[in-house]
């Protein structure tokens, strides 16, 4: 069936540069990266970028403690992120950092359209400041009890026990995170960006299809709450871009980072001279726009982001993809309250392929959190992944080969069977559309079973004749294959090795507009291994790396 196709370009949100990429993190990029390996396999023109989020104070005092210049550590991270993203088969079409020359110009670019419509204010306010380390406290660097829910440890910007947004000063029994000393009030003078005067464009935009029910519900409380002025400035010392004419002061690091989705696009222009930047980013551009995001984020996303596009007459996006958090056994992931397990240690112990499909049937495209038992995962990828899926290639294949010379028959055994797994195909879409991966996790293994279950009624084992073409046993076997390749079509984006490898072995390639037409008279290769057993034993060895 032939569809319209579009132009998008997709983006994660940007990495802080001040660690690792944890499996946290990667559950976002697996999460996008299978809606854009969908989305190209139907012929869609898609630019799939992100970049490391390098500002702001958490990376000065990172590479303050390392003995490291600022640029050296984001230079080092950033290289070590791009790394953890091959391993997952992350499909970037540019990995980009925010302290770059194109993000500068945009945010100057910015700031001069802001200015121009007079969209920026300068006030004096009194701000939390640690007197020890001579630092103004940033929201995250200041920890005490929420003062709407009394909810203790809690940062100064917001609350994760009851989401309410606060002003830090409003936090009880503050003490900064720095020195460990109560924070000292001390004057500066800061930059604001007019909020308020967009709550009428936020509150019509909400409901233009870019969020799902949830999320509106959230981004309705606090406009109703009523918008207040953001400010953008942050004092030195501070590890960021300048605010022009604007002594010792740099932007905030909030602004610069989702500018950071249209610096990475910028570059990646750069660098393909076919794509036109205007095209893309105009206030009427056609292309459409998806930002994949956590859900401690939101409001940065469904708030400023939307206005600060609005005010220098960028684009909107076309849709917020919001998902929960991932835990481990219950438990968040963070080395001080758990464990925290890295991608690079991930793929010490297993591969990566199996990290995507057990996301892949957990996420959907609501925001609950995403529970990870690593007795569940070696379960799971064992059950489905080994003994459903490859082994109804292998005992499929393997009748071919020997009697067969590796050649499909020309007729399938079962029309009516094959049938029933095409007419899913439609239902498959519409998961992969509305990212709802679990179900197609759900639906491929019924599909599965039922396969196998044809194969172990049929039990071409048992069959005597064996020479000549166009048997049953060489009927049957067909057609196991083809059941196999059709599953292996349907998550190709969830499973990029296992997908490479399957071509390999069928000497054909997974293309979505041909899953229909079966694969006969066909030549197979001899049965590679697919995939190998994950060992429960790698689940202690995981454990101990990440403690
Ligand atoms: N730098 C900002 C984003 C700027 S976007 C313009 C940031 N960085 S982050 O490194 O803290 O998080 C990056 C993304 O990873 C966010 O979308 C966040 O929700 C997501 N996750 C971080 N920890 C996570 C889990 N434990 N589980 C799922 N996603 C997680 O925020
Ligand atoms: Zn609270």
């Amino acid at each position: 069936m032939s569809i319209t196709l579009k132009k998008m370009l997709v983006t994660c949100a940007l990495p802080y540069a001040n660690g690792p990429i944890h499996i946290g993190h990667m559950l976002e990029h697996i999460q996008a990266d299978i809606w854009v390996r969908y989305q190209r396999m139907r012929g869609h023109e898609v630019w799939f970028v992100s970049s490391d989020d390098t500002h702001g104070t958490a990376v000065m005092l990172r590479s303050k403690n390392l003995g490291i210049s600022e640029k050296n550590l984001i230079r080092k991270i950033q290289q070590e992120h791009e790394i953890d993203f091959l391993n997952f088969n992350i499909s970037y079409d540019n990995y980009h950092t925010t302290h770059s020359m194109e993000n500068l110009f945009l945010i100057r670019k910015i700031f001069s359209s802001l200015n121009k419509k007079n969209f920026l204010n300068k006030k004096t306010i009194v701000q939390l400041y640690d007197n020890q380390e001579k630092i103004f406290l940033p929201d995250r660097f200041i920890k005490g009890k929420c003062p709407i829910c009394y909810a203790e440890d809690q940062y100064g910007d917001n609350c994760e026990a009851c989401s309410s947004i606060y002003e830090p000063t409003d936090l009880i029994d503050s003490v900064s995170s720095i020195s460990g000393t109560p924070p000292i009030l001390k004057k500066t003078e800061h930059l604001y960006f007019n909020l308020p005067f967009f709550s009428k464009m936020l509150n019509k935009w909400i409901y233009s299809g870019v969020l799902e029910n949830s999320i509106i519900k959230k981004t309705e409380e606090w406009l109703k709450l009523g918008l207040k002025k953001w400010c953008i400035s942050r004092d030195a010392p501070y590890f960021g871009f300048k605010i022009p004419n604007f002594l010792n002061k740099y932007f905030y690091v909030w602004l610069d980072a989702p500018i950071g989705y249209i610096s990475a696009f910028k570059n990646l222009c750069l660098k393909n001279k076919n794509l036109n930047f205007n095209e893309f980013w105009n206030e009427n551009s056609k292309c459409e726009l998806y930002h994949f995001i956590g859900k401690d984020i939101i409001y940065f996303h469904t708030l400023f982001w939307p206005a600060i596009l609005e005010a220098s007459s960028f684009r909107k996006p076309n849709g917020i993809f919001v998902h929960g958090h991932l835990t481990i056994n219950g438990l968040k992931l963070s080395k001080s309250k758990g464990f925290l397990i890295t991608a690079s240690d991930w793929m010490k112990c297993f591969d990566s392929d199996s990290l995507r499909y057990y996301y892949a049937s957990k996420l959907t495209n609501n925001i609950s959190d995403i529970e990870m038992n690593l007795n569940d995962f070696v379960h799971k990828i064992n059950s489905d992944i080994v003994n459903k899926l490859v082994n109804l290639a292998s005992r499929s294949s393997s009748f071919i080969n020997k009697y067969f010379c590796g050649y499909l028959s020309d007729k399938l055994d079962d029309y009516s069977l094959y049938e029933f797994f095409i007419s899913k195909i439609k239902k498959i879409e519409i998961f992969f559309e509305n990212r709802e991966f679990s179900s197609i996790i759900r639906s491929s293994m019924k599909l599965l079973d039922i396969a196998n279950q044809y194969i172990n009624e049929k039990k071409p084992w048992k069959i005597k004749e064996k020479i000549e073409k166009n048997n049953n046993l060489h009927m049957i076997c067909t057609m196991g294959i083809n059941l196999f390749r059709i599953i292996m079509i349907f998550l190709t984006p969830i499973l990029p090795i296992l997908s490479k490898k399957t071509e390999i072995f069928l000497m054909s390639k997974l293309i979505w507009d041909n899953i229909e037409q079966p694969l006969l008279s066909h030549k197979i290769k001899d049965f590679p291994r697919l995939y190998e057993r994950v060992g429960s034993d790698k689940i202690s060895q995981l454990l101990k790396l990440s403690k």
